[in-house]
């Protein structure tokens, strides 16, 4: 619901459809889901790089790097959460106006909050990428720590420990990062935009 009254769209001359002709490629969100550790921001930061190579426009937006700017004024309430997730999928859908293939990387525990984040693109725009690991499995990684304070009680409501993830139930896409590589996770999903025709095959 908007704030604002006696606001007027104004239509580009130049629009979605051009501009993916011009990339020869379409654009969508790549949305990464799952916990703290799971691999979301090593798999994008993986996959942003061989699409990249590939030729294809792409820009990557990730959970910790967007709460240093344009989020830096949200924590990790289901409130503030929320916010988050909404920005971040109005700034993915300009970047998909824009034809980028934009790959998000965000905890984004609460179902309802993905939805409407899906909800905002055209059909077949919100490609939900879910990064699956157990606690167990994050809590051993450990990559930041996180996880020994949140056990502590140092950080309060943090996800998988004293807050809640709640997993996809129809995600375009399952890593099971636990059982899978880096390169063979990359390979997945370039495969899944090929045969979706999002992107061109390599002969
Ligand atoms: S989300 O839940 O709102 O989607 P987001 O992906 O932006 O989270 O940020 C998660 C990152 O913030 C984690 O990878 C971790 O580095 C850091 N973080 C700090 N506090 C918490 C917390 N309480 N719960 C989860 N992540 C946290």
């Amino acid at each position: 619901m908007s704030k604002s009254q006696n606001i007027t769209w104004h239509d580009s001359e130049v629009t979605k459809t051009d501009r993916q002709a011009r990339h020869a490629h379409k654009g969508a969100i790549l949305w990464f889901t799952g916990l703290s550790g799971s691999g979301k921001s090593t798999l994008s930061v993986a996959l942003e790089k061989a699409l990249f190579e590939r030729g294809i426009h792409t820009y990557r937006l990730d959970g910790d790097n967007v709460r240093h700017g344009l989020n830096n004024n949200l924590g990790f309430s289901p409130e503030d959460r929320q916010e988050n997730i909404r920005r971040i999928a109005e700034v993915s859908k300009l970047m998909v106006d824009a034809g980028l293939i934009t790959l998000t990387a965000f905890i984004s525990p609460y179902r309802a909050d993905r939805d409407r984040a899906r909800q905002i693109v055209k059909d077949g725009e919100f490609i939900e990428i879910y990064t699956k690991a157990s606690v167990e499995a994050c809590e051993a990684r450990d990559p930041k720590g996180l996880y020994q304070k949140a056990r502590t009680g140092e950080i309060p409501e943090f996800t998988g420990i004293s807050a809640p993830y709640e997993a996809p139930e129809h995600p375009e896409i399952v890593i099971d990062t636990e059982q899978t590589t880096i390169e063979r996770s990359v390979q997945y999903i370039i495969n899944y935009l090929e045969v979706h025709h999002y992107i061109p095959t390599t002969l």
